[in-house]
C-alpha cells in the first residue's frame, strides 16, 4: 500500500514538473508565433510602402532631392539605359558612359529629344582598369552630379564552374564590377558631400545574398558592391548622402541572353523598362532592395532558406541554364 502510495506521489510529482516543461514550451511557442506573425506584417508592410505607396503619391522631385545631373555606367542598354529614360522623364540631365560612342550619341539624342533635358556622353571601357580615371576624372568635375548610377556590369557567357573562366574574365569581373563602382563613388563622392545631397546607386545582385555555386566570382562581386554600399550608407547619410543597394533577380535583357528561359519577358523575369520603373520609385525610400515588387516576395522568402538549400537550389539552377548554354553553343 505504502508503495502504490508512493509511486501516485511520484507520478503527481511528475505531472508538476512536467507542466512547468509544458509551459515553457507553450510560452516558446507562442513568442515563435508572435514573432512570425511580425515578420509577416512587417514584411508585408515594407512590400507595400516600398513598392505600391511611392507610385499612388506625387513622383519625387528627384532634381530638388539630388542635384541637376545623373550619371548611368553602362547606359546604352539593359537596366542602365532605362533608368537613365526614367531619372531624364524625372528632368534629371543624363551623362551616359559606356564603350560603344554610336549608341551612346544616340540614346543620348533620344533622351534629350523626349524628354527635354540635356545630355552628355563619355565613351569608356572600365575593363582597361586604373588608366581610364584621371580622364574620366577631368570630365566629371565640370558636371555637379546629383545622382550616380553604378550599373555596368558583365557576368560570364553562362554559368559555369569558376576554373572554366579564363583569366581575362576574371580581370573583367574585377575592373568592370567592382573596380568602376568604387572608382566612380571616389570621383564623384567629394563634390555631393560639399553640396550636402547626392544618390548612389550601386546595382549588385540577389545572388549577392548567399553563396551562388556556379556563378562564384560575379556573386562575391556583387557581394563586395552590396557590403560596399551598405558600409557607405552608415559613412555619409549623416552627410545628406543616400546610398542604396540595389539587388535585381533576373531581368531580360543581353545578359541574360544565354538561356531561353531567361530570355522572355514575363512577371518574375520583368523588361529592364518594367524593372527599371519600379527601380526609380524606390530611390530614396530603401537602402537595400530588389527594385521590383516579385522580386521582394523572393527575397523575403530567400531570407527564410538556410545556406545549404540555396546553395543546392542555385547549383542546380545554374547547372540547367549552363547545360542549356552549352547545348545551344555559342550566342
Ligand atoms: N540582367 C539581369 O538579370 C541582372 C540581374 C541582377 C543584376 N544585374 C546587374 O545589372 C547591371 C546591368 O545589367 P544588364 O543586364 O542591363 O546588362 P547589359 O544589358 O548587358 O548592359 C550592360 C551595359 O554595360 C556596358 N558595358 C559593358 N561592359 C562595359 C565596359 N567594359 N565598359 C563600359 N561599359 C560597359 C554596355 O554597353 P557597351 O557594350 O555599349 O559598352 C551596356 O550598356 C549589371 O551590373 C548586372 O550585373 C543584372
Amino acid at each position: 500500500m505504502a508503495a502504490v502510495d508512493s509511486f501516485s506521489l511520484l507520478l503527481r510529482d511528475i505531472g508538476r514538473t512536467c507542466n512547468c516543461y509544458m509551459e515553457t514550451l507553450a510560452l516558446i511557442g507562442a513568442l515563435y508565433t508572435a514573432k512570425m506573425c511580425f515578420t509577416f506584417v512587417n514584411d508585408t508592410y515594407t512590400l507595400v510602402r516600398l513598392h505600391f505607396i511611392p507610385r499612388l503619391v506625387r513622383k519625387a522631385d528627384l532634381v530638388k532631392l539630388y542635384g541637376q545631373w545623373a550619371v548611368v555606367t553602362g547606359g546604352t542598354s539593359g537596366i542602365g539605359k532605362y533608368y537613365a529614360k526614367e531619372l531624364a522623364s524625372r528632368k534629371v540631365n543624363i551623362i551616359l558612359v559606356s564603350r560603344n560612342q554610336e549608341k551612346l550619341e544616340a540614346l543620348a539624342r533620344e533622351i534629350a529629344d523626349t524628354y527635354e533635358v540635356e545630355t552628355a556622353i563619355i565613351v569608356v571601357d572600365f575593363n582597361k582598369g586604373s588608366e581610364i580615371y584621371p580622364a574620366l576624372k577631368n570630365v566629371l568635375e565640370d558636371k555637379e552630379i546629383g545622382i550616380l548610377v553604378n550599373n555596368v556590369g558583365v557576368f560570364y557567357t553562362h554559368p559555369d564552374y569558376f576554373a572554366n573562366l579564363t583569366w581575362d574574365k576574371i580581370w573583367e569581373l574585377i575592373n568592370v564590377n567592382i573596380g568602376a563602382a568604387t572608382m566612380m563613388v571616389h570621383m564623384v563622392l567629394p563634390g555631393m558631400v560639399e553640396r550636402k545631397k547626392g544618390a548612389i546607386v550601386n546595382i549588385s545582385s540577389m545572388s549577392c545574398c548567399q553563396p551562388t555555386p556556379l556563378m562564384t566570382a560575379y556573386s562575391a562581386s556583387k557581394a563586395y558592391l552590396d557590403h560596399f554600399s551598405r558600409a557607405l550608407h552608415y559613412e555619409y547619410a549623416p552627410q545628406g548622402i543616400f546610398v542604396q543597394s540595389l539587388i535585381p533577380f533576373f531581368i531580360s535583357t543581353n545578359m541574360t541572353k544565354f538561356s531561353k528561359e531567361l530570355t522572355p519577358k514575363n512577371f518574375l523575369v520583368p523588361s529592364a523598362e518594367v524593372y527599371a520603373h519600379h527601380a526609380v520609385t524606390t530611390l530614396g525610400i530603401s537602402r537595400r532592395t530588389t527594385g521590383y515588387w516579385l522580386h521582394t516576395i523572393l527575397f523575403l522568402l530567400g531570407q527564410y532558406i538556410p545556406e545549404w538549400l540555396w546553395a543546392w537550389g542555385t547549383y542546380r539552377m545554374n547547372n540547367t541554364l549552363r547545360l542549356e548554354a552549352t547545348l545551344q553553343g555559342p550566342h
